[in-house]
C-alpha cells in the first residue's frame, strides 16, 4: 500500500512544489510514459497498479473524467482517489475521497485544492471539446465563440507555446478548414528564461509525434520546432487567430512583436496567463509591447483559470 500520483506533467510538478516529498510517492502513473522515471520515482502504466496497492491516488492530470472512468475499471475505490484538477466543475469529484486529509494533512490539502468553483454549461456550446479539456470551460467556450466569429476573416490559426497540444487540438477541431501553425521548442523553455527545476522538467515531457496524435485534423497542421523567434526563419503568413502561451517575458514579447502585425483585422490574439499572479512576466511583456506600439490595444480580460487577455485586431490598432 502506498501513495501514487497520476500524471507526470505540470500538475505533478506543482504537487511536489507545494510540499509533497517525492520519497513519499510509490510511483507515478501515466497512460503514455515518456520515460521510466520522473522526479527519481518510477513511472508505471495504470494497468500495472493493482487495485489494493493505492492507499491514495492523487490525480494531477487534467483529463479527470477519463481518469475517473479508468480508476473505476481498475477497481480503485473513490474514497482513495483525489482529483487536483477539479475546479470549475458542477459536481465536486472529491466528495467521496475520505483518505486524503489523513495522509496529506489538512495544511497541504488546503494548499492543493484552492480553486473550487461551480459553473453551469451554456447549452448552446459544444460539450464535445469539454470532454477532453474540461478543467477550464470559460477558456474553451470563449474559444468556441471567437471561432464562430472568424468566418469573414481570412488567414491561418497559430499557437506559440503548444506543450502537449491540449489547446491546439481544440483550435484544430473548431477551425478544421484552416491551416494551424504550431510553434514550440517541444523540449521545454529557453534556459535563459527558465532555470532547471520541476517546471522546466515537466515541459520537456512532450514531442511533435505526441501532439500530432492528439490532433483531429493533423493534415492542416505545420510544426515549427525550436526556440521562437529563431524558429520562424523566413516563414511568412497572415493570421485570423493566435494563441500565445509561453509563460515568460522575452518569449511573450517576441510573440507579440511577430504575430500582432500579421493578425488580420477582425482576428483575435489570446494572451494566456496575462492575469496569472504566478507568471507576472506575461503582463509585464504586454505592458512593454503596448508602450512600443504607442497605443492602448483593445483587450478583453477573461475570467478563466489562466487569466487570458483577448486582443481584438481592428483597422485602427495596426
Ligand atoms: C504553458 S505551455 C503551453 C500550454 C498549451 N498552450 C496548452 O494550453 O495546452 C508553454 C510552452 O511554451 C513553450 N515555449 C516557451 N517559450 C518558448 C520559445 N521561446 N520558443 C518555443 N517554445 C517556447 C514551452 O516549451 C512550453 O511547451
Amino acid at each position: 500500500m502506498g501513495m501514487y500520483v497520476w500524471g507526470t506533467g505540470c500538475g505533478a510538478s506543482e504537487l511536489i512544489r507545494a510540499g509533497l516529498e517525492p520519497s513519499r510517492i510509490a510511483a507515478f502513473l501515466d497512460n503514455a510514459p515518456s520515460g521510466p522515471s520522473f522526479q527519481d520515482r518510477p513511472v508505471i502504466r495504470p494497468e500495472q497498479l493493482k487495485a489494493g496497492d493505492a492507499e491514495l491516488l492523487i490525480v494531477t492530470a487534467r483529463a479527470a473524467e477519463e481518469i475517473a472512468r479508468q480508476c473505476a475499471e481498475l477497481g480503485i475505490p473513490e474514497e482513495r482517489v483525489l482529483f487536483l484538477k477539479n475546479s470549475a466543475r458542477i459536481q465536486d469529484r472529491n466528495q467521496a475521497c475520505t483518505r486524503a486529509e489523513a495522509l496529506l494533512g489538512k495544511k497541504l490539502l488546503n494548499k492543493l485544492l484552492p480553486r473550487q468553483c461551480l459553473v453551469t454549461e451554456p447549452a448552446c456550446l459544444s460539450s464535445r471539446i469539454l470532454k477532453e479539456d474540461e478543467d477550464d470551460p470559460v477558456r474553451l467556450w470563449t474559444l468556441e465563440l471567437l471561432c464562430r466569429r472568424l468566418e469573414e476573416v481570412p488567414g491561418a490559426a497559430a499557437e506559440l507555446g503548444v506543450y502537449r497540444g491540449r489547446f491546439a487540438r481544440c483550435i484544430n477541431r473548431l477551425l478544421p478548414q484552416r491551416k494551424l501553425h504550431l510553434f514550440d521548442s517541444f523540449s521545454g523553455f529557453s534556459p535563459e528564461e527558465c532555470p532547471e527545476g520541476a517546471f522546466q522538467e515537466a515541459h520537456r515531457n512532450t514531442g511533435i509525434e505526441q501532439v500530432k496524435r492528439a490532433l483531429p485534423h493533423p493534415e492542416q497542421v505545420c510544426f515549427h520546432p525550436g526556440f521562437f523567434p529563431d524558429s520562424v526563419g523566413d516563414f511568412e503568413e497572415r493570421f485570423c487567430l493566435v494563441s500565445l502561451d509561453v509563460d515568460f517575458g522575452a518569449s511573450t514579447l517576441a510573440g507579440l512583436r511577430w504575430f500582432w502585425p500579421r493578425l488580420n483585422p477582425g482576428g483575435y490574439l489570446l494572451l494566456h496567463d496575462w492575469a496569472n499572479p504566478q507568471l507576472p512576466q506575461v503582463a509585464q511583456a504586454f505592458a512593454k509591447f503596448q508602450k512600443e506600439m504607442g497605443q492602448i490595444l483593445p483587450g478583453i480580460p477573461l475570467p478563466d483559470l489562466g487569466g487570458t487577455l483577448i486582443l481584438c485586431k481592428t483597422q485602427s490598432s495596426l
